[in-house]
């Protein structure tokens, strides 16, 4: 089974309407034309809009960073899976561990924003990732295992093909020590094992993401291994001709 490698990057809370506007340019004047490998963006909300149309035709996907589960309502503060879809987003992570940590996403909350933005037509990004502490004390499959299970438990199986997982492991992110590939690779095993549980074969059409201080210089060897298909880049993402140096890596 062969799966279309997904480079996204996530810009966290970086760049304001006029440096995202300079980054796509660089971006779009970088593009190969090959499409062998699917780029997407995570801009901050308020630049969505300027990365979309300036990306528009391009392929490059759109992906917000977050969104509420409810299609409306008193939630001051949030925004609704329509909402991204209305400023050009075609996609949106869910459940990143800074959002566990700072925000208190839970997977009861992720359990009901996955289906939602798959309502939307969005493609969800299902974060997962194990912390240091938890790894230490031998939890790192438990761990893996409930946020993947309660994460996905809402979505109906016909449905988990458009899913995409990203493994991210919470000290890896940031900190410019990344899994080594047999690291990573142990963990993604793992998650399309239980993949496998919820949905049989269709688990094998489930992309499942690295991510945690991926850059150019160790992109290859981790896109390398059999599950991992592709990579959540955060610091690396922040300049154009490095997001597409791990993407290059990706195609290869
Ligand atoms: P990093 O972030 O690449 O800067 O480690 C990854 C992420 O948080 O998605």
């Amino acid at each position: 089974m062969s799966r279309r490698p997904l480079v996204a990057g996530n810009w966290k809370m970086f760049k304001t309407r006029g440096e995202s506007l300079a980054f796509a340019d660089g971006l779009r004047r970088g593009l190969g034309s090959s499409g062998s490998v699917e780029i997407a963006i995570c801009p901050p909300f308020t630049a969505i809009d300027v990365v979309a149309s300036a990306l528009a035709g391009s392929g490059v996907g759109v992906f917000g960073q977050n969104a509420h589960a409810d299609e409306n309502g008193a939630h001051t503060g949030e925004i609704s899976m329509a909402m991204l879809v209305d400023a050009g987003a075609t996609g949106v992570l869910l459940g990143h561990s800074e959002r566990r940590a700072d925000d208190n996403e839970t997977d009861q909350a992720l359990a009901r924003k996955v289906p939602a933005a798959l309502a939307a037509g969005l493609t969800p990004v299902l974060c997962v990732g194990e912390s240091e502490f938890e790894r230490d004390a031998g939890t790192t499959k438990a761990v893996l295992d409930r946020q993947v299970l309660e994460g996905l438990s809402a979505v109906p199986v016909a449905d988990l093909s458009k899913v995409v997982v990203a493994y991210e492991p919470i000290w890896a992110i940031g900190t410019g020590k990344s899994a080594t590939p047999a690291i990573a690779q142990e963990a993604h095993g793992w998650i399309r094992e239980q993949l496998r549980e919820l949905c049989g074969d269709t688990a094998e059409q489930i992309r499942i993401l690295y991510g945690g201080s991926v850059k150019p210089e160790n992109a290859a060897e981790l896109l390398s291994q059999p599950d991992i298909d592709g990579a959540l880049v955060g610091g690396a993402s922040l300049d154009p001709d490095s997001l597409l140096a791990i993407a290059a890596a990706a195609a290869s």
